[in-house]
């Protein structure tokens, strides 16, 4: 059996670069999850996607494709908003519609901040943003989070949150596993 695989699903770039660096620490291969046809071979799995509005990109295309009686499998997902409690539970229920616990609990599950652009956004995404912006626009500003604030400030300047080094606590724990076997 291979050692591992980072399978990242991403639109923009920023889900990828993480899997790019988990994949590069653990000597892992690292592929797009449209180029994976199966995953077979396979001890470890890192699926890794952007969230969207409650989904996670390539994820259930992703968890499909593994037999998780044989492979370890973890998952990160990307977004923007900060690591507060109410947003960790945003995504691990977003990853729940998929991925069902005995997949992969909730100890094998990670949470890494992405970017945004406004003006590289597609046109759907771009639009979405901006009923977003809109709508965020119609909290009184004393109310407010710091979420809240830069989803407005989105529309004067892009947002950067990429730590690849975050990885590391996930790219720690596999290594602990691994030597476990
Ligand atoms: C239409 C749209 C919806 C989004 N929804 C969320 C969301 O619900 N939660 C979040 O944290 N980030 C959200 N984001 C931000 C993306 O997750 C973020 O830009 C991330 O870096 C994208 O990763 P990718 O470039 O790998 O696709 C959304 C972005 C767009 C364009």
């Amino acid at each position: 059996m291979k050692k591992g695989i980072v399978v990242f699903g991403s639109h923009y770039g920023a889900t990828e670069a993480y899997a790019r660096e988990i994949a590069k620490r653990l000597d892992f291969d690292c592929k797009n999850y449209k180029e994976v046809s199966k995953l077979n071979d396979y001890e470890v799995v890192v699926i890794g996607g952007g969230h969207y509005a409650g989904g996670i990109t390539g994820l259930k295309n992703t968890i499909e494709k593994v037999d998780t009686n044989k492979t370890l499998v973890y998952i990160y997902s990307v977004g923007l908003s900060s690591r507060t409690e109410e947003n960790l539970k945003a995504i691990r229920e977003a990853i729940r519609k998929v991925v069902p616990v005995e997949k992969a609990d909730d100890s094998r599950i990670y949470y890494y901040r992405g970017n945004m652009d406004l003006n590289k956004l597609g046109f759907i995404h771009r639009n979405m943003m901006k009923m977003m912006i809109k709508m965020t626009k119609k909290i009184p500003e004393n109310e407010r989070t710091d979420d809240n604030r830069g989803v407005i400030e989105l529309t004067e300047k892009s947002i950067d949150f990429i730590q690849v080094n975050d990885v590391e606590d996930m790219v720690q724990q596999i290594n602990e596993q691994m030597e476990k076997k």
